[in-house]
């Protein structure tokens, strides 16, 4: 079993799958590694440190291996694509985000490719180091926090100078997950006021023990959580409560970071354009939720604009600003995750595994990942 490293062939994509240490752990178990001449380059990691590691430089790593590691997966189904070049028969390990990406995963299903999506490890003990969604969250979080005090025109901390008494900005976090937990936690250092708020009432504690005030809308556990942990579409008439809570602190806020999301679906509108009205000029509103087509209804998702004089950020791309940490990060993911589909150089597809099974998507021609099948199907009647 070969695993090969590409270059990443997104624009602007500065990460890497796998670092020279996670080639040596690889390398030390025996597996054979091909790393794609310059794929470290964006996180600093060079050809010579792969080399040392164990690693054979190629010009070519999806030609070489049997095992696709890649940070962002194919893009689309053209016939120049990634999705096109891979060998029939071999593997593929990437954030795949099958919701959003139905016809390139039918495109690896038709290649055979036995893929997985990192994107859909589950949410247990046992894969907490596998977790990438959760590596690339708190990276997010924290560059939330740092953009916003770069952009805001007033200090976060409070500061007592001889010019005056300058109050400490205010922040308010929207969605209390791993990124939002991260930046209440950054603003924190820096030293803003933070009220945080979040449908599930189980992170009152975590908020709080930050050091940010936890804005309770009363929700019971039931209402606002599925069996997984992970928040549920809340009712017409507690959207509406959130919206009128949200409406009566943004007065008062300097900055807005929106983090809340709900897998598989377009995320929450939890600020609209006349609420954003309400918001001082020169405020500040990060919507983390953009990739999801966004928390604020005048986001648009990779730009930033000005809306009735409110800075409105709404980044894609925070993780690969960071690459060298969001690669060592994923590529600790992606060593424990191989380390558990290749327990003796060999893939086991232990399907009744929940980690195997939970992040299979493609295998033998087929889209087993079942949502993103019956999507595929409802878009085919269509
Ligand atoms: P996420 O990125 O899916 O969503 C972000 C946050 O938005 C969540 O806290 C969610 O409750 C919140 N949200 C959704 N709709 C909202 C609304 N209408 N208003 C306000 N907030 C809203 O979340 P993330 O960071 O992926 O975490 C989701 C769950 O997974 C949590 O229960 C977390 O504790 C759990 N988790 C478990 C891990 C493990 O056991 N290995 C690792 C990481 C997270």
């Amino acid at each position: 079993m070969i695993i090969g490293v590409p270059a990443e062939s997104s624009p602007g994509e500065k990460r890497v799958a796998l670092t020279p240490d996670g080639v040596k752990t690889l390398a030390s178990k025996g597996l054979e590694v091909v790393v794609e001449s310059g794929a470290g380059q964006g996180a600093w990691a060079s050809d010579d440190e792969y080399s040392a590691a164990g690693a054979k430089i190629v010009s070519n790593a999806i030609e070489a291996a049997d095992l696709i590691v890649k940070v962002i997966g194919p893009e689309d189904g053209s016939p120049e694509s990634e999705a096109m070049r891979l060998k029939p028969g071999s593997a593929l390990i990437a954030l795949l985000f099958p919701h959003t990406n139905v016809d390139t995963i039918a495109v690896l299903a038709q290649r055979n490719i036995t893929a997985f999506a990192m994107d859909l490890m589950p949410r247990i003990s046992r894969a907490q180091s596998m977790d990438a969604l959760s590596s690339m969250s708190t990276i997010a979080g924290y560059q939330a926090a740092l953009i916003a005090a770069e952009r805001l025109p007033k200090f976060f901390p409070m500061l007592m100078t001889a010019a005056g008494t300058l109050p400490p900005a205010r922040v308010l976090i929207i969605g209390a997950g791993v990124a939002g937990l991260q930046a209440i936690a950054t603003c924190r250092r820096l030293g803003a006021m933070v009220e945080a708020f979040d449908v599930r009432p189980a992170v009152k504690e975590q908020i709080q023990s930050l050091g940010a005030k936890f804005i309770d809308l009363g929700l019971s556990a039931e209402e606002a959580e599925d069996a997984g942990g992970y928040a549920k579409e809340v009712s017409g008439t507690t959207h509406a409560k959130e919206l009128e809570v949200i409406a009566s602190r943004l007065p008062k806020c300097d900055v807005v970071i929106t983090t809340a999301l709900i897998p598989g679906r377009h995320a929450p509108t939890l600020i609209t354009k006349e609420m954003v009205r309400l918001m001082q000029p020169g405020s500040i509103i990060i919507d983390l939720a953009a990739v999801n087509g966004g928390n604020c209804e005048a986001t648009l998702p990779g730009q930033t604009t000005e809306f009735e004089g409110v800075t409105i950020i709404a980044p894609l791309d925070l993780p690969s600003k960071m690459a060298v940490h969001a690669s060592r990060m994923y590529s600790k993911n992606i060593t424990e995750f191989l380390g558990h589909l290749i327990p003796n150089k060999e893939l086991v597809l232990d399907l009744s595994d929940e980690i195997t099974h939970g992040t299979l998507v493609t295998h033998e021609g087929r889209i087993t990942h079942e949502p993103t099948r019956l999507k595929l199907e409802r878009s085919k009647k269509a």
